[in-house]
This record gives C-alpha cells, sequence and structure tokens, in this order.
C-alpha cells in the first residue's frame, strides 16, 4: 500500500515543495491550503487522486474544526506542520489578538493537528511527524516581531513532548528550522529587495535556501530516518 502524508499551507512555498517531493516519490497527499491553491491544481492534474486537497483557515474555530474532523480518517504515514503566519502586528495597537492569532495558527493548531495524527500512528506503531519551525526560534525574532519566535519555539515543545511519547510507538517527531528560504513569505511581510541581499550578506553560504532544501530533509525524515527522534535540524546554510 502507498504510503500517506498530510502537509498543511501546502498551497506555496515549502509546503508546496514537499508535496511536490512526496507525490513524485509516490507517495499519496493530503494537502491543507488557505488560500492559494493554482499550482495544487496544476499537480492534481499530474497525480490524480494520489493529491487530495482540503481548505481551511486556522484562525477560524468551524474551519478549523471540519480540518480536524477529515483528518480524523486518514491514516498518515506522515505529518508535516508547515503552515504559519509571521508577526505583522509591528508593535501595534491589537496586540492581544495579534499574539491569539499567531499563536494559534503556529503554535495550537498544529499540537491539535499532532494529536489526532498521533493517535492513529500509535494505532500502527509507525509514523513520521515533522514541525517546521524557524530560525527565529533559535535566535530570536527582532523586537517588533517577537510572537513568531515564541510560537516557534512552542511549536518546538510540541517536538519534544511527541518524540518522548512516540519513541516507544516506532514514531520519529522532528523539528526542521529553514533559514532564509526563497519563498513568497517575504513579500507577504513586506520585507524589501534591499533587505533580502542585506540578508543574504550574513548567511555564511551567501545565498538563501531554496523551498526544495527544506523538502529534501523533511522527506527524508518521514521516508527513510528510523532513529533520530526529538531532534532539531537547521537547514540555513551555516546560519
Ligand atoms: N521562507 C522562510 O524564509 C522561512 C524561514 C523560516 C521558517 N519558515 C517557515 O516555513 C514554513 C513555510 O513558510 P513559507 O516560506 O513556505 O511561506 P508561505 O508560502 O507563506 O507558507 C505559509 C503557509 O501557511 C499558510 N497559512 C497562512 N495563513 C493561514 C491560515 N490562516 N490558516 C491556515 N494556513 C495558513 C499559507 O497558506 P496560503 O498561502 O494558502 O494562504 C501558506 O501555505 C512556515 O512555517 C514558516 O514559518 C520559512
Amino acid at each position: 500500500m502507498k504510503q500517506q502524508a498530510i502537509i498543511t499551507g501546502a498551497g506555496s512555498g515549502i509546503g508546496l515543495a514537499c508535496v511536490q517531493k512526496f507525490l513524485a516519490a509516490g507517495w499519496m497527499v493530503d494537502a491543507h491550503y488557505h488560500s492559494s491553491d493554482n499550482a495544487l491544481k496544476r499537480l492534481s492534474k499530474k497525480y490524480g487522486n494520489a493529491l487530495k486537497c482540503f481548505k481551511a483557515d486556522f484562525s477560524d474555530e468551524a474551519s478549523l474544526k471540519s480540518f480536524l474532523e477529515h483528518i480524523r480518517n486518514i491514516r498518515a504515514d506522515a505529518l508535516v506542520n508547515n503552515a504559519a503566519i509571521y508577526d505583522l502586528s509591528q508593535g501595534g495597537r491589537n496586540r492581544v489578538a495579534d499574539a491569539q492569532k499567531i499563536f494559534m495558527i503556529n503554535t495550537i493548531v498544529p499540537i491539535l493537528i499532532a494529536e489526532v495524527v498521533f493517535e492513529e500512528m500509535k494505532i500502527k506503531r509507525k509514523g513520521a511527524i515533522v514541525n517546521i519551525s524557524s530560525i527565529a526560534a533559535k535566535y530570536g525574532s527582532n523586537g517588533t516581531e517577537i510572537f513568531y519566535g515564541a510560537s516557534k519555539r512552542g511549536l518546538e515543545a510540541l517536538t519534544r513532548t511527541l518524540s518522548r511519547q512516540g519513541a516507544t510507538n516506532g514514531i520519529c517527531v522532528n523539528t526542521v528550522r529553514p533559514g532564509a528560504i526563497d519563498t513568497d513569505f517575504h513579500k507577504k511581510i513586506g520585507r524589501s529587495d534591499q533587505q533580502l541581499v542585506e540578508r543574504r550578506k550574513r548567511i555564511p553560504m551567501q545565498r538563501l535556501g531554496k523551498p526544495q532544501e527544506i523538502a529534501d530533509m523533511v522527506f527524508h525524515l518521514c521516508a527513510h530516518n528510523t532513529f533520530a527522534t526529538n531532534q532539531t535540524i537547521t537547514v540555513a546554510g551555516g546560519d
């Protein structure tokens, strides 16, 4: 039987690169998307039933609940918790609402999803969970984006907790921490080309990573890894 993966935030960037990697390797993929589905539609034409897509807004309770119901029926071999938002509050007036949204999408929702998937994996006594964190969890974010790094550090705590429970159930749980990766994330958060040039200079390899380079690591952890668990793997060109 084909292996099956659930990937969140799969319509763009790193999530989309993961979808492509898993499909190309013969996996079935359940792809969650929020608003971007053009690339997934194109992949559907190529891969047919191997790719199933589900739309959900993780900041909306009803939408989230229907996604959690949806994944309850999936016997996933791998889960990639990838969807996230950045802290755009810039120290604005709605600090409580901004914090709630960021921590909801970046930390709480991945925990809720993992809880559901983990129960199924325990029955099969096999599985892999990869939480996509950020180098911001290592260095901290800058002062006006304080929630983002903290929310990712919280996500990393999910890895620690689940990996201990998974260790005796054949389930490996790991964190991948991307550095600066060439996706639309930077545009979405209003980072200018000049800022990206400056950012690149601070990376020992002097370049941004490609989404495929993160997908390669994620796929390895899901498809080939059997003994590394509770690890944080930074994929950041030396950052
Ligand atoms: N790019 C980087 O430099 C970098 C560095 C470190 C860590 N990361 C992490 O890598 C992961 C992927 O980021 P990316 O660079 O590929 O950027 P991205 O394309 O913006 O990915 C973020 C994903 O989250 C989804 N999302 C946004 N709001 C959502 C909501 N309300 N409900 C559900 N899903 C929502 C987006 O869906 P839609 O596009 O469909 O709206 C998108 O697919 C994130 O966890 C990010 O924190 C990225």
